[in-house]
């Protein structure tokens, strides 16, 4: 049995262990114990995924045939760098590589010097010259990007964050004065999804379309969280999208893969995850992350058909072009239970005890502390369910059935997944589109 490296503790982690673990030996480093991995992973180490000695100290003595990173700070930190100058390859990006998530600019102007379709009218400034005028053009409608890795929070939109041009203004010049640099750009006005491709550098391999949600009520009112929920369609469409709309996005992700190795000699390798806009007149691309998104994964990687860890392998040696890489035609509603206050004022240390489970549901463990005596709240989201059936409506009913089981001072999203919701979406999406 090949044995893999995994690096991360998250619910995320979890389905990546899940489908490693059908084939291989799964050896987790994370800065948590994370009960779901513990309990499939043949060595647990707990150390923070960033800390390239403890990650080297482990990998030297179990001796991985490769690793494979979740989160994005350990890309960006370069892990996957300081793991291949001691032989181990991974099925994640270097750091130059992974730069499509850490550096916002970077990716703007990437797309732009190669003439990729889908930025919006964006600029980037190093300081303040022409920022006035920028925004003068922009009119009331922008968005204002800190340049690096801040975990959602360095993006800033108006109408929303920002009630006015000099709250823009000032924002901007704060992200220069912090990070030497700022992305303005035009606001996009359309429905979100999430298209993640498997990459081996010359070729891109896309999963089925999911939607996250990533407000933390009904609705999408409230603060923006990690993400409180997703789902996917077994067509592997969203049903506000045209195939066209998922093919424009794909053809982004692999003239950037192309680009990306022009651009820095190195091949991308893992996951490219696109976050685009269905627009008026097209698809627009919001941002890159180098990895599997939370929750996304947890929508496609229960529904994988092909060896997960072939895929993997087949990442690292290039040979994605000669693989067929199969998903089941199944819907899946992710639901994740977070603790009351949650994102701004969560509850740590109470108590929460995990209902029955039904058939087809996933369960996926994030930030819980599993003590002698049951679960406990660590203050970020603490579990997810995922159910599965041939249509989102099934496959709602059955992730809902699991989450409303759960005791304890948490919520969820009911309408995730909802009739309801989707078809608020279809209807957005005939409204701005003039059909
Ligand atoms: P990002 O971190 O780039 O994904 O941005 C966080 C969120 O800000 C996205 O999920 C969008 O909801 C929003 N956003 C980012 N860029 C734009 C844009 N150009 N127009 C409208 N919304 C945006
Ligand atoms: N689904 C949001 C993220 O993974 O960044």
């Amino acid at each position: 049995m090949k044995k893999v490296l995994l690096i991360g503790n998250g619910a995320r982690e979890h389905a990546m262990g899940d489908a490693l673990s059908k084939s291989a030996e799964v050896f987790v480093l994370g800065g948590e114990r994370n009960p779901g991995l513990m309990k499939l992973a043949a060595e647990y180490a707990v150390a923070d995924a960033c800390d390239r000695d403890a990650i080297l100290e482990f990998a030297e003595r179990v001796r991985p045939d490769f690793a494979v990173v979740g989160p994005e700070a350990p890309i960006a930190a370069g892990v996957a760098d300081v793991l291949m100058e001691h032989g181990v390859r991974s099925a994640s990006p270097l750091a130059i590589a992974g730069q499509l998530e850490s550096s916002k600019s970077f990716t703007r102007d990437l797309l732009g010097k190669y003439g990729i379709a889908g930025n919006p009218r964006f600029k980037v400034f190093l300081n303040e010259e022409g920022l006035e005028e920028f925004f003068a053009e922009l009119g009331g409608d922008f968005v204002v990007k800190a340049d690096g890795l801040k975990s959602g929070k360095g993006v800033k939109v108006s109408g929303d964050h920002l009630g006015s041009r000099k709250e823009g203004l000032a924002y901007a010049r704060e992200c220069i004065g912090e990070g030497g640099r700022v992305v303005v750009e035009e606001k996009l006005i359309g429905q979100e999804f999430s298209l993640m491709s498997f990459c081996d550098g010359m070729t891109t391999v896309d999963m089925p379309a999911v939607q996250d949600h990533k407000r933390a009520f009904d609705g999408d009112k409230g603060s923006n969280t990690g993400g409180m929920g997703s789902y996917s369609c077994a067509d592997h469409i969203l049903p506000f999208l045209k195939k066209s709309d998922v093919e424009a996005a794909a053809e982004i992700t692999r003239k950037v893969a192309g680009a990306l190795f022009e651009e820095t000699g190195k091949y991308f390798k893992g996951v490219m995850y696109g976050g685009f806009m269905a627009v008026a007149d097209g698809v627009r691309l919001i941002e890159y992350n180098a990895r599997f998104g939370d929750p996304e994964a947890m929508n496609v990687l229960p529904i994988i058909k092909t060896d997960f860890v072939e895929v993997c392998q087949a990442i690292i040696a290039g040979e994605l072009a000669g693989m067929k890489i199969e998903f089941e035609n199944k819907a899946t509603v992710c639901k994740y239970v977070v603790p009351k206050g949650y994102p701004d004022k969560p509850v740590k240390g109470e108590k929460i005890i995990i209902g029955d489970v039904p058939a087809g549901v996933r369960t996926y463990f994030a930030l819980v502390d599993s003590r002698e005596d049951g679960l406990y709240l660590s203050g970020s989201r603490a579990v997810a369910f995922v159910g599965i059936g041939d249509t989102v409506e099934e496959a709602e009913k059955l992730a809902q059935s699991a989450v409303e089981k759960v005791q304890g001072p948490v919520f969820y999203r009911k309408d995730i997944g909802t009739k309801a919701l989707i078809d608020e979406r279809i209807k957005m999406m005939k409204e701005i589109r003039g059909k």
